[in-house]
């Protein structure tokens, strides 16, 4: 069977890296690797990382690129690719642009769409927009729907999906495993980490933020900032901000936020690099999807900057509260958990609802036709 995964942003780098690895392994799968450049330096930062080599690359970002823009590109530069690859199936990842395009273009060839991370849904078609229509467009054209919980199949059966669904844990807890499994077998490595980052003051406690989506763009991201400034002023805190290079982001965060000396707007770093520092932080402040996931099996408390979320397993698991963008509102829910032992206890629990590191192989059983284990929580 030919198989050609296609991605392109950082986060689907991330979560499809393992399973890049585990098709090339399967003998029964003849496996490629289109990349569509919808990221440009934070793709080229994992596929290092994982030592990822693509047969296909593509090159479509452009800087502070448009949604239509951005999809035209995509799917006219995908679809050269199928037609001269001609795979039996497209493996594609979540909710993003590529994902969606590379879904549509396959399936205006009648090429059959396997959907890593299916499921997925806020139930609010603005929120995080565009990624809940695009994961539901993905959805609707999949053959292969390789849902991360019961929860998520349970929302793709409730849209009557015309695929056959697979229960198969999430695949970012395989890259995670297997990160953590270097940082804590690799002592060099670890030192080097802890050079890098010796300018974090171990007195004061870390608090680790991301944010990058395009529904907190403007005043949302404002807010974030200012909420940010107010925790700032504690002298027993430190902030760690690496900033998402979408100059929607990046420009509001270093004009409203800037430097101090206890706030560090840093470049987004490697995932090696990023896992670290999760393990490090007391507390993390995130919008992103991927972050809500990892940071429970780390035992660490997140405050979500978003009002809706698709990972309600976390939120119910009580090691993630949604917060949403007003100020007042997140520096009241940072600094409970700051101030309170006990509320903050409360939030450490170490849960794994997302995924036991064996997705991959799960996706690659199903695909294969064999057997199968579904992922229980
Ligand atoms: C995209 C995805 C979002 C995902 C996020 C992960 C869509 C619509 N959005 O959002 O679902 O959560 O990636 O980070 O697919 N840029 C660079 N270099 C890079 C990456 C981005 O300069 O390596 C800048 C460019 O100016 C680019 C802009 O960021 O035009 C926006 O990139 P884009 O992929 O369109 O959106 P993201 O906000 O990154
Ligand atoms: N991440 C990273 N470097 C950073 C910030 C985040 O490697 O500087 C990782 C993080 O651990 C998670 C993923 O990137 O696995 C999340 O990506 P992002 O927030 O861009 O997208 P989302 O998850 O919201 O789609």
């Amino acid at each position: 069977m030919r198989i050609v995964s296609i991605f392109g942003t950082r986060p689907e780098a991330i979560k499809m890296a393992p399973l890049v690895a585990a098709l090339r392994a399967e003998p029964q799968i003849n496996s490629s690797l289109c990349i569509t450049g919808q990221h440009r330096e934070m793709l080229a930062q994992v596929m290092a990382l994982f030592d990822l080599q693509a047969e296909h690359q593509l090159d479509v970002m452009q800087p502070n690129q448009s949604l239509n823009g951005l999809f035209a590109r995509l799917i006219t530069a995908v679809d050269a690719v199928l037609e001269r690859v001609q795979p039996d199936g497209v493996l594609v990842h979540g909710d993003t642009t590529t994902a969606a395009a590379a879904a549509l273009a396959a399936f205006h060839r009648g090429i059959r769409v396997g959907h890593v991370e299916a499921g997925l849904r806020s139930g609010d078609i603005q929120s995080p927009y565009p990624e809940e229509m695009n994961r539901r467009l993905v959805d609707s054209v999949s053959t292969w729907l390789f849902a991360p919980t019961l929860g998520a199949r349970d929302a793709a059966l409730a849209e009557k999906v015309s695929g056959r669904i697979w229960v198969t844990g999430n695949t970012v807890i395989d890259a995670l495993v297997a990160t953590l499994a270097k940082l804590d077998h690799d002592a060099a490595l670890e030192r080097t980490l802890a050079e890098r980052y010796a300018w974090l003051d171990g007195r004061r406690k870390l608090l680790l933020v991301t944010g990058h989506r395009r529904e907190n763009f403007g005043e949302g991201f404002r807010n974030i900032c200012a909420a940010l400034q107010d925790l700032a002023q504690r002298g027993d805190l430190q902030i760690v901000y690496p900033v998402h290079l979408n100059p929607n982001v990046r420009d509001v965060v270093r004009s409203v936020l800037g430097e101090r000396a206890n706030v560090h707007l840093i470049a987004p770093v490697d995932y090696i690099d990023f896992v670290w520092l999760m393990r490090r932080a007391y507390l993390i402040l995130t919008d992103s999807g991927g972050v809500q996931e990892e940071a429970p099996s780390l035992g660490k408390p997140v405050l979500v900057l978003r009002d809706v979320t698709e990972r309600p397993e976390a939120v119910a698991a009580g090691t993630v509260r949604l917060v949403g963008t007003s100020r007042e509102r997140i520096v009241t829910e940072a600094s409970r958990l700051l101030d309170d032992p006990a509320t903050y206890a409360g939030f450490c629990r170490s849960a794994n609802p997302y995924g036991d590191g064996r997705a991959c192989s799960r996706i690659v059983d199903a695909l294969c036709e064999r057997p199968f284990a579904q992922f229980h929580a």
